[in-house]
């Protein structure tokens, strides 16, 4: 049973990189969007209502898919792209979880889910970039947001041996971290 605290926030609050993957998102989405982990549904709102854009925003966390649901996106509780037939999107935006955790991390409670990335900061970013390519439509394309947190090389390895090649959109460095938002395209087309 999950375990809520009602002085804690069960939901991601937008913040930088949220921004900047809308942005991203604003300018390179076309065709039929699914935000990943679309946590309060604030870039999912921004993309359809800047381009009026089909979007649809999923996430593990009810609280999180009830929350976007309430900003008006067409929100999914789903594990990654478990649910998703094959070619059912043009665009699949993700800011994942990415904070390097220890090991022995419980996995307790909604905000845990949306901030850590295992040990590597990459366990979501590893089996979404193995199943995204199945989700895309011919033409279709990848957007996802990279912290150095997570090991940028690590995860531009992991872009090309699922078959992108990839183009850095929006980049911004901080004290701590730089995000940069890649754009995912098929090595093959
Ligand atoms: C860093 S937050 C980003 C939230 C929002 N997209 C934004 O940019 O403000 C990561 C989101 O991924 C969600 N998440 C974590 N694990 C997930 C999974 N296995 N499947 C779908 N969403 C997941 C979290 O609940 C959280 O809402």
């Amino acid at each position: 049973m999950t375990r809520l605290d009602r002085d804690q926030p069960t939901v991601y609050r937008p913040a930088e990189d949220s921004g900047l993957l809308a942005d991203a998102a604003v300018d390179a989405a076309h065709g039929r969007v699914l935000e990943v982990g679309t946590g309060s549904g604030w870039v999912a709102e921004r993309v359809a209502a800047e381009r009026g854009l089909r979007v649809v925003g999923s996430d593990l966390n009810p609280h999180a898919a009830r929350e976007a649901a309430g900003r008006g996106v067409e929100a999914v509780v789903a594990d990654l792209l478990g649910p998703f037939r094959e070619d059912a999107f043009d665009t699949v935006c993700f800011n994942p979880p990415y904070l390097p955790t220890e090991p022995d991390n419980e996995w307790d409670d909604w905000m845990e889910h949306a901030l850590s990335g295992g040990e590597s900061g990459r366990a979501l970013i590893e089996p979404f970039l193995a199943d995204v390519d199945r989700v895309l439509a011919p033409g279709g394309r990848g957007l996802l947001l990279v912290s150095s947190l997570a090991g940028y090389d690590e995860v531009v390895a992991l872009i090309e041996d699922a078959g992108f090649v990839h183009e850095a959109v929006v980049e911004e460095s901080f004290p701590f971290e730089t995000l940069t938002v890649l754009r995912l395209d098929r090595a093959s087309e």
